[in-house]
């Protein structure tokens, strides 16, 4: 038993007096590219990393639901028969998914669970998807519902668009579930298909850079956004029929309806067709193990992002300038959704320091000659940027424990 699922357990006693029947994790992703792609039946590549989701948990008589998160204060209850309304807490992910799973007529009875996550909330590595995937996962274990991973990937995706309100896509969910150890996760968003990739560069690594600007107007602009991917379709469909996505259009397209749509619905599109082709060549830099070259298409994809699709942010823009001008710093992005949130960069073996110290340099707050005043200024400063090296890891698993008492 590693020590996370010790914890857990004896959480679980502590909160419910009680013995729970099955552990689960589900971690954390990064995209390494491919951004706003997923709901364009586009491609993306995430990886898993190891910030997780660990939820414990029971099957009890009757039909009441007891959750606790370690962190909240709330012990959360709901009957799982009744009519499941949004709290807009915690507890919606797991809700929303029981809500899902009612709708499918999965058979279910009331649970006592208990969750905790050290995935950081809003920071763009989907820390929403890893609860509502470890929800899934342990309440078709409570019941014994043999569910395939593909399809508890659409009803936790369904979760989160019906219970919660994001309208996303299908990259987190299936990154949360999928991903394998050492292996990038390409998936076509338009069939859902996906293959590993070896993530095997010979002197590269990836880190995270998390700014710790949370994502803010996030679900409004990200819902916009996605209309503006549809408004372009329209447009381009009225011209070529066979455009049912952007993933079906090229950039020769947008020359086409360059005098009926806005300027910004172009550059949208202009995004998502471009970061598309990026993905597909990162795909092949990957097999090649040129780490040069995929970091270049980083780069190529955060400029993007930035002026096309405008999902950035100040402190997004100047991580990655550091890393531009940093020595062994291979290529980096912004990661998510955006608005606030990680990085993610490429960078050198024995260059991680370097990279770390140029953007803690970068975000310290200038010093005064009055150490009274410094203290003052450092209560009001923003948390500084956190950076750290991550590596694939698989994805979410569950366990069947049998515990004594
Ligand atoms: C969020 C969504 C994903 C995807 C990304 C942007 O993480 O949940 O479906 O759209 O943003 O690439």
């Amino acid at each position: 038993m590693d020590n996370n699922q010790y914890l857990m357990i004896s959480a679980y006693g502590s909160y419910f007096a009680e013995i729970p029947h099955y552990f689960v994790t589900a971690p954390g992703r990064v995209n390494l590219i491919g951004e706003h792609t997923d709901y364009n039946d586009g491609f993306v590549l995430p990886i898993a990393i190891d910030r997780r989701t660990y939820a414990t948990a029971r099957p009890m008589y009757g039909d009441l639901v007891k959750a606790k998160s370690v962190g909240f204060d709330d012990m959360e209850e709901f009957n799982i028969r009744e009519d499941l309304k949004k709290r807009d807490r915690w507890v919606d992910y797991l809700m929303g998914v029981v809500d899902e799973m009612k709708k499918d007529s999965y058979n279910l009875n009331g649970f006592w669970a208990l969750f905790r996550s050290d995935v950081p909330i809003g920071s763009g590595l989907s820390s929403s998807a890893a609860l509502e995937v470890a929800s899934g996962l342990l309440i078709a274990s409570l019941f014994e519902h043999d569910i395939d991973r593909l399809e508890l990937a659409k009803i936790a995706r369904r979760a989160e668009q019906n219970f919660v309100g994001v309208n996303c896509g299908i990259m987190d969910q299936m990154a949360t579930l999928l991903c394998a150890e050492d292996n990038a996760l390409f998936i076509d968003c338009r069939d859902q298909s996906y293959k590993q990739v070896p993530v095997a560069f010979e002197d590269a690594g990836f880190m995270v850079v998390d700014t710790k600007v949370k994502r803010e107007l996030d679900n409004s602009a990200y819902n916009e956004r996605r209309s503006q991917c549809e408004a372009a379709v329209a447009a381009i469909a009225g011209k070529k029929k066979s455009v049912a996505a952007l993933r079906d259009a090229d950039i020769k397209d947008l020359e086409g309806i360059a005098g009926d749509v806005d300027e910004v619905i172009i550059k949208r599109a202009r995004h998502i067709i471009s970061e598309n082709d990026r993905v597909l060549k990162a795909v092949k830099m990957l097999e090649a193990k040129d780490a040069g070259g995929f970091g270049s298409l980083m780069y190529e994809s955060h400029e993007s992002l930035q002026h096309d699709y405008q999902v950035s942010c100040d402190e997004l823009d100047r991580v990655v300038e550091i890393a531009r001008k940093t020595d062994g710093v291979l290529g980096a992005r912004m990661t998510g959704a955006g608005f606030g949130g990680c990085a993610v960069a490429l960078v050198k073996k024995g260059r991680e320091q370097a990279f770390a110290d140029a953007v803690g340099a970068a975000f310290a707050p200038p010093e005064s000659e009055d150490t009274e005043t410094d203290k003052k200024n450092e209560q009001d400063q923003p948390p500084l940027p956190e950076v750290f090296s991550v590596k694939p890891v698989e994805g979410a698993s569950v366990q069947k424990l049998d515990i004594k008492s």
